[in-house]
């Protein structure tokens, strides 16, 4: 494996089976309290909700749609707002910050009645536009463990929304740029809002991170009618078409052809602080501009800050940043800065086993003005190109790419990529049409002179597959998957997986992977949990089922490990439910509710470490 002696196998909970229903699926002596639904109130005072009376207004008080990425911030007793590294090192497992990503509407799921039929008669009016801008974005809302379970605090001061409307600054060395000034911020270091809200990360100074991904589905407008070709590449790049949802109808801002850059102040990492209420988010364009998965961080003392992530499309790349300075943990106001000053590389991966990091920098190699790069803002806001240009290697939509602190080494989950030619794979994406999807581990190399702590700011790394999603049994050999260490271990039936989206690792440095596809496949998307070392290494077991239509989003831990926040994006997805359809009641089974996106707090009923 990656070499560390570190390994974890009593992942002794009783495995659930493959299936498809409209229920979610737990190991026996597991719970899960639905903690927070689309619509549940997140301030104190208002109506149970009530999805036909719904308003912009009232939504933007409420828990907002789709529920991706999630956060856990502990809340220290005894310290006030601000302080977020005194908050975070404090570990409280019981009271915290729930941070929870929007990542997109569904209209059709969202308003009764509402069809191609209902758009088509009777028109999408201003207040559905308003009421789905306002249920993108990133809620922040105070939970505490009770003797009934996990309840949010709608009392709490820290509780906010963030929507597709907050202002945001944009910092870094594509701020002000001429390709991010519009008419409403000719200054171009102010944009309105947050949208594709996708995975994320956080940081150990307090703030967290949350990624745009598909942003191109908010603008309308033809690219090829744009005149500056560069833009008009971009555009279509990200998915800008003339049939997108027509926002620009309503805010003039999301029609390319009145306001061509706005599209380039969207595909960014934001930052936030949710120990302060007041904390105006900023755009962090030293992370690139593409459509990001997240971002995750390796922080050791003394030294830079690295960060992980990918660019979730097919023939995108996985990238990596390295701070300028390093990371002091006694001066928050120092680490603050950590992000928004340092080197952005993409990967290459060798079919030898080596990997190369190569920088995303201006002047350097072929990012110059001969192939259209006349500053750092180019290299940023283009950064497909740029990384392309270097020869990075294009992967099968990179999804999470997170580090198990256990081992110190990284984890890339791709998804699947259906345009990948038989002529096309690569050792790193050895699949033509990779339906199942795969994950690979990058280890950095041992600092010169230390036995253990590897060098994750070194631009060579080494690399290898850690396991092929699939059935292990499948006639077709491509499709067929592989885990673990195949002489001392035999997969159950419910034990394999595919499509890899977002990972977590529980305390013991488990791996805990959550998927998106699995239905295409016979059975519910769910949550597996595995080792990374020893003699299961890569051998998952099943702990996790959808409700039918979702994907498991945002896996996450309290810091002692005995509860596993998740979020069920999307339940009845694959039906194509509307609001009025007789089965799919999830989670609340109430006739005069339709499925709502959830996020579930789960934990083992005698209280004991979830998986363990
Ligand atoms: Fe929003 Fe990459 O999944
Ligand atoms: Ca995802
Ligand atoms: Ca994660
Ligand atoms: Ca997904």
């Amino acid at each position: 494996g990656c070499g560390s002696e570190h390994h974890r196998e009593n992942l002794s909970f009783q495995e659930v089976p493959h299936s498809l229903d409209f229920n979610h699926h737990l190991p026996q002596g597991y719970s899960a309290d639905i903690l927070l639904r689309w619509g549940d109130p997140i301030v104190a005072n208002l109506k149970e909700f009530e999805p036909k009376q719904l308003t912009a207004k009232g939504q933007s008080q409420r828990f907002g749609y789709n529920n991706d990425f999630i956060a856990f911030m502990p809340l220290a007793e005894n310290t006030p707002a601000g302080h977020g590294d005194i908050h975070c090192q404090s570990g409280n497992s019981d009271r915290g910050l729930l941070c929870v990503n929007h990542e997109y509407t569904q209209p059709h799921l969202m308003f009764s009645g509402y069809n191609d039929e209902y758009s088509a008669t009777r028109g999408v009016s201003a207040e559905h536009v308003a009421i789905e801008l306002a249920a993108c974005g990133h809620s922040v809302i105070e939970i505490t463990r009770t003797d009934k379970g996990w309840q949010p605090v709608l009392e709490s001061p820290y509780n906010r929304r963030i929507t597709a409307t907050t202002p945001m600054q944009i910092s870094g060395p594509a701020s002000g740029d001429k390709r991010l000034q519009t008419t409403a911020d000719p200054s171009g270091t102010q944009v309105l809002g947050t949208i594709g809200n996708c995975a994320g990360g956080k940081t150990p100074w307090g703030t967290v991170l949350v990624a745009e991904e598909g942003f191109g589905g908010a603008f309308q407008g033809d690219p090829n009618k744009i005149e500056d070709t560069r833009e008009a590449r971009n555009h279509l790049d990200f998915g800008v078409r003339p049939h997108n949802r027509n926002l620009g109808d309503y805010d003039p801002r999301f029609d390319i052809q009145q306001e061509p850059n706005e599209p380039n102040r969207f595909g960014w990492m934001v930052e936030y602080d949710p120990y302060d209420p007041q904390s105006i988010p900023r755009k962090l364009t030293t992370l690139g501009r593409f459509e990001h998965e997240g971002f995750t961080l390796v922080c050791k003392p003394g030294q830079p800050v690295v960060a992980y992530g990918g660019d979730d499309d097919e023939h995108q790349f996985v990238y990596r940043y390295v701070s300028k300075e390093a990371y002091l943990p006694k001066d928050p106001t120092h680490n603050r800065n950590l992000l928004t000053e340092g080197t952005l590389y993409a990967a290459r991966f060798d079919a030898d086993g080596s990997g190369k990091w190569l920088p995303l920098v201006f002047g350097q190699g072929p990012l110059n003005s001969n192939n259209g790069f006349h500053n750092q803002a180019d290299v940023l806001i283009d950064a497909r190109q740029a990384a392309a240009l270097l020869g990075a290697t294009p992967m099968d939509r990179p999804e999470d790419v997170e580090t198990n602190p256990h081992n110190d080494c990284t984890y890339v989950m791709l998804t699947k990529n259906k345009s990948r030619a038989e002529d096309g794979v690569d050792a790193a994406n050895p699949r033509h049409q990779n339906t199942a999807g795969h994950i690979l581990e990058i280890v950095p190399p041992i600092k010169p002179g230390k036995k253990t702590g590897r060098d994750h700011t070194s631009d060579q790394f080494r690399w290898q597959q850690f396991l092929l999603g699939g059935n292990p049994n499948a006639e077709n050999p491509k499709e067929r998957g592989a885990y673990g260490q195949q002489s001392t271990y035999n997969i159950s039936n419910h034990g394999w997986f595919t499509n890899p989206d977002n990972v977590a690792f529980d305390p013991h440095g488990n791996m805990w992977v959550a998927t998106d596809g699995c239905e295409r496949f016979g059975f519910h998307d769910g949550l597996w949990a595995m080792a990374t070392e020893g003699p299961m290494r890569a051998a998952p077991k099943h702990f996790f089922g959808c409700p039918q239509g979702a994907e498991v989003c945002g896996p996450e831990f309290t810091p002692d490990g005995t509860t596993l926040f998740i979020a069920v994006q999307h339940p009845a997805d694959a039906l194509n439910s509307t609001y009025d359809h007789p089965l799919h009641r999830w989670p609340d089974n109430n006739p005069e509710l339709p499925p709502r996106p959830s996020v579930l707090a789960i934990y083992r009923d005698d209280g004991g470490e979830v998986g363990s």
